[in-house]
């Protein structure tokens, strides 16, 4: 049985991410994934939203759970048996700092691989942080994020100060 980690600040979890998700089952039998609590990163929404909005959207999906972790990625990997991390890779831009977490990680905790995932094409220009601009600009998040996490977004966001307001 291979336990994967696939960790991230999910703030929020969009389609790429559940992507992602779906396809790890290629290269684990139980994925955990990991949403980091670290309020250095100022994350919109606190880590038990984060948590629980990842939930939802995994939710009927066998052999997947969420957890949260706090500091290095490799106890808890450890701390869950995981000898295998997984992340998505967008574009050649994601692949320095990837590159080097992924050697440190290997050097933290020697035995840890890190297997990438080339993103979706639909998805390769898809961040957490350009979906809360759409949002906060007014626009639909559909097809890019969970509807329950557009709508969560929408409360959080939008202020009806959108460009579709204003040049009324
Ligand atoms: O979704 P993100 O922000 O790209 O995810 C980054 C994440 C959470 C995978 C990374 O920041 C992380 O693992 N942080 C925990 C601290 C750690 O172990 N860093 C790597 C070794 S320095």
């Amino acid at each position: 049985m291979r336990t994967a980690v696939y960790p991230g600040s999910f703030d929020p979890i969009t389609m790429g991410h559940i992507d992602i998700i779906m396809r790890s089952r290629a290269v684990a039998d139980r994925l955990i994934v990991a949403v980091l609590a670290n309020p250095q990163k100022k994350p919109l929404f606190s880590i038990e939203e984060r948590v629980l909005q990842v939930k939802k959207a995994v939710s009927g999906m066998k052999n997947v759970s969420v957890q949260h972790f706090e500091g290095l990625l490799v106890n808890f990997a450890r701390h869950v048996s995981a000898d295998v991390i997984i992340r998505g890779l967008r574009a050649m831009s994601d692949f320095e700092a990837e590159f080097q977490m992924s050697l440190l990680n290997k050097r933290l905790r020697p035995g840890t691989e890190t297997v990438f995932l080339i993103s979706a094409e639909p998805y390769t220009y898809l961040s957490s942080s350009a979906i809360k601009e759409i949002i906060r600009g007014g626009a639909s998040g559909k097809g890019l994020v969970p509807p329950h996490v557009e709508e969560e977004l929408k409360k959080r966001l939008y202020t009806g100060t959108g460009i579709f307001e204003s040049t009324r």
